[in-house]
C-alpha cells in the first residue's frame, strides 16, 4: 500500500503539538461552526494540548489532524480545514503527511480515522487510492412522528450503572471479530469497552448524555442483558443514538427495534425535533433496522481502515461483519 503523494498547496506542516492554543481557537471554532450547520452535528472544542500535524499559512493555522498511537494502531482525530483556503487541497496534504510518517514507523501496523469534518470530495479521493479500505459513514436523520410498533416492550428499563459491565462484553460479542473491534484499541477488552461507554455518559464526546432516553433490555427470567441504547443531545433540539447494541443470541426478535423506538419517542418527549445517527455503509442489517423506522440518509463521510501490506478486513466472506 503506497501512501498518495502530497497535493501542490501553499503552507507547510508543522506539529499541531507546537501550535499555541490560542492560534487554534479560530480553527476549531470554524469547525463547530461548520458541523453544526451543515450536519446538525456539535462537537467539543478541544480543551487541552493534543499531538498531530497542523497546515500553517499565511500565519494562520489551515487545517489540523489529531494523532495518537495505541500498540500498532495509529488512530487519525478530528481532520478539519478551513473553509476559507484551499479545503481539499490542506486535507489531502494532511492526510498524506500523517501516513507517510505512520507507516514508516515498523512498528504500526494499522491505521484508523473517522473524518466527520471531511470536505466531500475527500471521501472521493480516498476511495479512489484504497477501494476497500475507505469506508463510507453515512449520517442518518429521522423526525420522529409516530409510536411504532414493538413487540418487546416489556423488557425494557431505564439504563443505569450497572448495566455498563455488562453492556460492554454485550458490545464487544455483538460487534464480534468486525472492524470496529480490529481497529479501535479501546475495544480490545471488557475493561476499555467500558471506559469507552463512560466516556459516552460523562463527557459531552459526542454530545450530551440522555439518561430519559437511554434503556437496557434484559430477560424476564434470567435478568441477563439482551441489548442497550444510549442516546445523547446535540444543542436543544437533536437527539443523537450514540450506541445501540443488542446481543448476537437474541438478535432479530425485534429488541433492537424496541429499543430505538423507545429512545426515539423519549428523545421527542425531551423537544428533540430530529434524532440522527452514524453508521457503516455497508452495516446492511442496522441500515435496513433504521430505513424501517423512518430514518433518511443526509451526509457520508470516510472512515479509513488500512492495514500495512493493505489487506482488507475484515476479509471478503468473513463472518462477524457488524459494523457500528
Ligand atoms: C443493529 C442491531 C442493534 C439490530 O438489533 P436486532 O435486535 O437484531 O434488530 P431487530 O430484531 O429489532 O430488527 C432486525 C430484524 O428483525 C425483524 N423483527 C422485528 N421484530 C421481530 C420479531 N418479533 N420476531 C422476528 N423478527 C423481528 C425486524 O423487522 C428486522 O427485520 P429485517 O432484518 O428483515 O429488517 C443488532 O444487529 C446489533 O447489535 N448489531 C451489532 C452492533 C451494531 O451494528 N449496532 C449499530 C451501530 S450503528
Amino acid at each position: 500500500m503506497e501512501p498518495p503523494d502530497r497535493p501542490a498547496c501553499g503552507g507547510r506542516l508543522e506539529s499541531l503539538l507546537a501550535q499555541p492554543f490560542g492560534d487554534l481557537q479560530p480553527l476549531w471554532a470554524e469547525e463547530a461552526e461548520v458541523l453544526w450547520r451543515t450536519l446538525h452535528w456539535q462537537v467539543e472544542p478541544w480543551k487541552g494540548p493534543m499531538g498531530g500535524l497542523a497546515w500553517v499559512g499565511d500565519g494562520k493555522v489551515l487545517g489540523c489532524l489529531p494523532l495518537c498511537v495505541r500498540g500498532p494502531t495509529a488512530m487519525l482525530g478530528r481532520l478539519f480545514a478551513s473553509r476559507w483556503g484551499p479545503t481539499e487541497g490542506v486535507e489531502a496534504g494532511l492526510l498524506s503527511a500523517a501516513l507517510h510518517g505512520v507507516f514508516s514507523d515498523p512498528r504500526i501496523q494499522r491505521v484508523s480515522g473517522e473524518f466527520l469534518g471531511a470536505a466531500p470530495r475527500t471521501l472521493e479521493w480516498l476511495v479512489s487510492l484504497w477501494p476497500g479500505q475507505v469506508q463510507p459513514r453515512l449520517l442518518m436523520e429521522v423526525a420522529w412522528t409516530g409510536a411504532g410498533e414493538t413487540r418487546t416492550g416489556g423488557l425494557l428499563e431505564p439504563w443505569q450503572g450497572e448495566h455498563l459491565i455488562p453492556a460492554a462484553g454485550l458490545l464487544r460479542r455483538a460487534h464480534g471479530e468486525g472492524p470496529r473491534v480490529f481497529f479501535d484499541p479501546a475495544l480490545e477488552d471488557d475493561g476499555g469497552t467500558a471506559r469507552l461507554l463512560e466516556r459516552i455518559i460523562t463527557c459531552p464526546l459526542c454530545g450530551t448524555f440522555e439518561p430519559g432516553a437511554s434503556f437496557a433490555a434484559r430477560a424476564p427470567e434470567s435478568g441477563d442483558l439482551l441489548g442497550f441504547i444510549l442516546a445523547t443531545r446535540m444543542g436543544t433540539d437533536r437527539g443523537h443514538v450514540a450506541e445501540v447494541a443488542v446481543d448476537p443470541a437474541a438478535q432479530g426478535r425485534g429488541i433492537g427495534k424496541t429499543l430505538i423506538t423507545r429512545a426515539l419517542e423519549a428523545l421527542r418527549g425531551l423537544g428533540c425535533r430530529a434524532t440522527h445517527l452514524a453508521v457503516d455503509g455497508d452495516n446492511r442489517k442496522a441500515i435496513r433496522l433504521y430505513r424501517s423506522l423512518g430514518f433518511r440518509e443526509y451526509h457520508r463521510f470516510p472512515a479509513l481502515r488500512l492495514v500495512r501490506g493493505g489487506e482488507i478486513h475484515p476479509s471478503p466472506g468473513s463472518p462477524g461483519g457488524a459494523k457500528a
